[in-house]
């Protein structure tokens, strides 16, 4: 299937300038390589206001899932999880919760990140680590349930609960 997405870089040095936006470039890359047929990209500040009002714009834009990639941690600075959760209206823990989980087996500082997901309106976000690697480790985990969660949510798949037989999810 093909999609819109977009990718939302939270970093206070990627918004400046000072930093190359190498997460970013990374995830647009990817979704690419995973049928998106658009990828918008933005990068705001770790500022509260600026992540709402730009996750509120792309979901406006018609992105079907959007990436932030940083600001998910413990940091005072870090407020990506807070922000997302003003903007969607469903929670779906059990894409960060298995994203987690995945990335705890690589390093237990994977329990450091915050990072939450969920909907709004027909878009679906995801917080994804600030770190190159991390939104590596993480994309693996959702690449293989990307369709599926995009379809079901667009309301396009087909009835999940009278399939017979385990669907080849990966
Ligand atoms: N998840 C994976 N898969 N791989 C990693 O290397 N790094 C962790 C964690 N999640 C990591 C990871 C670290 S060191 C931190 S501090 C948190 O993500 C938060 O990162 P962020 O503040 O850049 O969002």
């Amino acid at each position: 299937m093909s999609y819109n997405a977009a990718v939302l870089t939270v970093s206070d040095k990627g918004a400046g300038g000072e930093r190359e936006d190498i997460s970013g470039a990374l995830l647009a890359r990817l979704l690419e390589e995973h049928g998106a047929v658009a990828v918008r990209r933005l990068i705001v500040p770790d500022e509260h206001g600026e992540i709402v009002a730009a996750l509120r714009q792309l979901c406006q834009s018609g992105a079907d899932l959007i990436l932030t990639t940083g600001g998910t941690g413990l940091a005072p600075r870090d407020v990506t999880p807070e922000a997302t959760l003003e903007v969607v209206t469903r929670a779906v823990p059990g894409i960060s919760e298995a994203i987690r989980a995945a990335s705890w087996a690589k390093t237990p500082r994977a329990m450091l990140s915050r990072g939450v997901s969920g909907i709004h309106g027909g878009t679906l976000i995801i917080n994804f680590p600030g770190s190159p690697v991390a939104c590596e480790e993480s994309f693996a985990v959702i690449g293989p349930v990307l369709a599926h969660a995009l379809e079901v949510l667009a309301g396009d798949a087909s009835d999940c609960a009278a399939e017979k037989e385990r669907p080849d999810d990966g």
